[in-house]
Order: structure tokens, then C-alpha cells, then sequence
């Protein structure tokens, strides 16, 4: 619970700054905050992976997709295509 409490955590400042007038106001200081969401997503998956009891298939389903996303990300951001 205590990893769930975390991800909302870290989520309420990427709510409250999601609107287009933020993000113009806080310029790049917008992009750091906002990538928070590549630590809160795999807390999520933890929050979800600990919270299932028995059958783990979906939580893992889960996990794979977010770590395909993730991997696709840094393989935009690091190639050089
Ligand atoms: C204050 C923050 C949070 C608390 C106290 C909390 C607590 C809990 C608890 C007690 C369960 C188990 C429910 C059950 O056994 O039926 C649960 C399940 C779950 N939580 Fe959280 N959680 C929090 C935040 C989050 C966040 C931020 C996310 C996602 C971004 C999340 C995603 C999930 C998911 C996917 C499940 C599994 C639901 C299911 O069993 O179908 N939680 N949470």
C-alpha cells in the first residue's frame, strides 16, 4: 500500500499541472516534472504486482507492456533515429 501511496504521490503535481497554461509557465522545468510518470508507472506495476494474491498473469501482462513502452522510449531517446 505503502508503493501505491507513493505513485499517487507523485502523481497529484503532474495532475495539477496538466493543463496547457503549466505547461507554458513552467517552460522546461514542465518536461523534468513530467517525467516522474517513468518512476510512477513502474510503481504502479509493483503496487499492482504486491496487491494480487494468487493468479499474477494480469499484473505481469502489465508489467511487459510498460516495460516495452519504457524500453521503445529510451531507444527513441538514446538511437540516433
Ligand atoms: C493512496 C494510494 C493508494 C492506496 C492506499 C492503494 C491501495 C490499494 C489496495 C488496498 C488494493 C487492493 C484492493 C483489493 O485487494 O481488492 C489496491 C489495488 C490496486 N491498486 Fe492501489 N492504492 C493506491 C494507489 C494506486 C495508484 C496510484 C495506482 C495506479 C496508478 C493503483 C493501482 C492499483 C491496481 C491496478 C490494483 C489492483 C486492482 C485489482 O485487484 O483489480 N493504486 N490498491
Amino acid at each position: 500500500m505503502l508503493v501505491g501511496f507513493t505513485a499517487w504521490l507523485l502523481l497529484v503535481p503532474l495532475a495539477v499541472t496538466s493543463f496547457k497554461r503549466s505547461q507554458k509557465r513552467l517552460g522546461q522545468s514542465w518536461k523534468k516534472l513530467h517525467r516522474l510518470v517513468y518512476l510512477v508507472t513502474p510503481l504502479a506495476v509493483l503496487h499492482f504486482t504486491w496487491q494480487v494474491k494468487s493468479d499474477h498473469r494480469e499484473p505481469l501482462v502489465y508489467g511487459a507492456a510498460v516495460a516495452a513502452l519504457l524500453a521503445a522510449r529510451l531507444y527513441t531517446r538514446y538511437s540516433k533515429i
